[in-house]
C-alpha cells in the first residue's frame, strides 16, 4: 500500500516539499507554499479510456497548417499553425505580445476563421483602442471576452466554437474552485491544461500569452514550456523599436528561425528583408568594426561586431561582451595572446553586436579576432569585407555551416571581399574576392595589408 503523503509546492517556482515551509529554499519567496491537490486526476472507466492504434492507421492532412498571414510568425512557427497546437508566446511586459496576437486574430478572422480572444488583462474598450491603432477592419469573426474566470472562457468556447483561441495572459486566468492565487503555479498549470485539452479536442490552435521578467524568473511560462507544443519568445531592446520573434521549442519545425518586426505608432510592422537592417548606412571602415554574416535559420543577417580595446586602470581589466558568448570571446582572446603575441592583459576589452542581437555560433570567431586586432592597432581592416570562420585553439580557421548562403547575401548587399576557412572546398561567388585562410596569423596579415 502506498503511504498517503502530503505534498506542498511553492507557488512561485514549483519547488515541492513534504512539509510546509515559510520560505522557499529554491526561489526565496515567503509564504508561497500550498498543499498540492490530489483530486486533480479523474478515474476513468475502461469504456472512457483510449486504446492504442497502429501508427500507419493514423490519418493526417499535410496541407492543413493554418497560415496567420503574418509571414514572419508563420515562418518561425515552422510554416503556419498546426491544428490543435498550443503556442506559448512569452515576453517581457510591454514588448508587444498583445499587439502581435491581436494582429493574428484579425488576420485569421478576415480569412473567415472564427477567433476567440480571451483578454484577462484588458477591457473591451482598451482592445478597441488598440485595434483602431492597428487599423483592424471590422469583422464578423473576431469575438472578444474580457474575463478572468476559466468557466467564462469555457462557456464562450462552447457557444462560439472558435477555429483559434487566444488567451491573454495565462497568468491572469484562474479557476475559482481552487483557493490558489491568480498566477500561482497551480492556477497557471490548471488553466493551461484546460486550454490544451480543448485544443487537442477541437483542433483549434491556441495561443497562450505568458509574462516573463528580465531575469526570466516568473514561474508561469517556465513551467508551461514542456507541456505546450511551441514556445516563442518575443524580445527586443526597449530603446529600439525592433522586435524579434524567436522559437525556443517547436514540435513541428526548426527553432533556428527568427522573425523581425518594427513597432511604431501604427502598430507592429513586419521586416521581411532584414539582412542589412543592423548595419549602419555609413559604409566607411572604422577601427574595431567588422561585418559578420550571421545565419538565423534560413536567413542571413549581416551584423556589425564592434570592439573597443583601451588601456585599463583597474587591477582586473574589464571584459564586457554584449551579444556574444563570454567564454567563446575569451577563448579567441587567449588564442590572440598565445599565437599572435598580442598582450591584452592590461587592456579593457569591450564587444558589442549591432541591434541587440545575440550570436552563439562559433563562425563569428574570426570576426571577433579581426575586430580585436583592429581596435588594438587602431587600424580598420580591409574595407567592404566580411569575415567568417571558427578558430581552433591551435589558431587554425575551421569550416562553418551555410557558407555559400552567407557569401551570396553579403555579395547581394555590396560586399566585395570575404575571408573564409581554407577547408571550405571550391567557393566562388560572382562579384566577390574570396580569401581562403588556414591560420589566424595569415588572415590577420591579409586583413591589415595595405592594398
Ligand atoms: N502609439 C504608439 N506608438 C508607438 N508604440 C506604441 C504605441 N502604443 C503602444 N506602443 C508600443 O506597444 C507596446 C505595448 O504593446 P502591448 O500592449 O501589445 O504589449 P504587451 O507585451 O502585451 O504588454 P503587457 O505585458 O502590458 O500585456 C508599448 O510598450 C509600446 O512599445
Ligand atoms: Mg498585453
Amino acid at each position: 500500500m502506498t503511504k498517503d503523503r502530503k505534498v506542498f509546492s511553492c507557488q512561485e517556482c514549483g519547488y515541492a516539499s513534504t512539509k510546509w515551509l515559510g520560505k522557499c529554499p529554491s526561489c526565496g519567496a515567503w509564504n508561497s507554499f500550498h498543499e498540492e491537490n490530489k483530486n486533480g486526476h479523474r478515474n476513468l472507466s475502461s469504456g472512457e479510456m483510449s486504446r492504442p492504434v497502429l501508427l500507419k492507421d493514423i490519418t493526417f492532412d499535410k496541407q492543413s497548417r493554418l497560415l496567420t498571414g503574418i509571414g514572419e510568425l508563420d515562418r518561425v512557427a515552422g510554416g503556419g499553425l498546426v491544428p490543435g497546437s498550443v503556442i506559448l508566446l512569452a515576453g517581457e511586459p510591454g514588448i508587444g505580445k498583445s499587439t502581435l496576437v491581436l494582429l493574428v486574430a484579425s488576420n485569421l478572422a478576415e480569412k473567415g476563421k472564427k477567433v476567440l480572444y480571451v483578454s484577462a488583462e484588458e477591457s473591451p474598450g482598451q482592445l478597441r483602442v488598440r485595434s483602431e491603432r492597428l487599423g483592424i477592419k471590422n469583422t464578423e469573426n473576431l469575438f472578444l471576452l474580457s474575463e478572468n474566470e476559466i468557466r467564462a472562457a469555457e462557456n464562450a468556447i462552447e457557444s462560439v466554437k472558435p477555429d483559434a483561441v487566444i488567451v491573454d495572459s495565462i497568468q491572469m486566468i484562474y479557476d475559482s474552485d481552487f483557493d490558489y492565487p491568480c498566477g500561482s503555479v497551480f492556477q497557471v498549470r490548471r488553466t493551461a491544461q484546460f486550454f490544451i485539452e480543448n485544443a487537442k479536442k477541437s483542433h483549434a490552435p491556441v495561443f497562450l500569452i505568458g509574462h516573463i521578467t528580465k531575469e526570466g524568473s516568473i514561474a508561469g511560462p517556465k513551467i508551461l514550456e514542456h507541456i505546450v507544443d511551441v514556445v516563442l519568445y518575443f524580445e527586443g531592446d526597449r530603446l529600439s523599436n525592433l522586435r524579434i520573434l524567436k522559437g525556443n521549442k517547436n514540435r513541428f519545425g526548426s527553432t533556428e528561425e527568427i522573425g523581425v518586426f518594427r513597432m511604431d505608432e501604427n502598430g507592429l510592422i513586419e521586416v521581411p528583408d532584414s539582412s542589412r537592417l543592423f548595419l549602419s548606412n555609413n559604409n566607411t571602415s572604422q577601427p574595431g568594426l567588422v561585418i559578420f554574416p550571421s545565419q538565423e535559420g534560413k536567413r542571413t543577417i549581416l551584423l556589425e561586431i564592434q570592439s573597443l580595446i583601451t588601456p585599463s586602470y583597474l587591477a582586473v581589466p574589464r571584459r564586457t561582451f554584449t551579444g556574444l558568448d563570454y567564454n567563446r570571446v575569451n577563448l579567441v582572446i587567449a588564442v590572440l595572446e598565445k599565437k599572435l603575441r598580442i598582450n591584452l592583459g592590461s587592456r579593457d576589452v569591450y564587444f558589442n553586436v549591432s541591434g541587440g542581437l545575440k550570436i552563439s555560433e562559433p563562425a563569428v570567431d574570426l570576426a571577433v579576432a579581426v575586430a580585436s586586432i583592429s581596435s588594438y592597432k587602431d587600424v580598420p581592416p580591409l574595407s567592404q569585407t566580411v569575415f567568417i570562420g571558427e578558430i581552433a585553439l591551435t589558431g587554425e580557421i575551421r569550416p562553418v555551416q551555410h557558407l555559400i548562403n552567407r557569401l551570396k547575401e553579403s555579395a547581394r548587399l555590396g560586399f566585395k571581399n570575404a575571408f573564409v576557412p581554407a577547408e571550405s572546398g571550391n567557393v566562388s561567388v560572382a562579384g566577390m574576392k574570396i580569401f581562403q585562410v588556414r591560420w589566424l596569423g595569415d588572415a590577420v596579415n591579409l586583413a591589415f595589408k595595405k592594398v
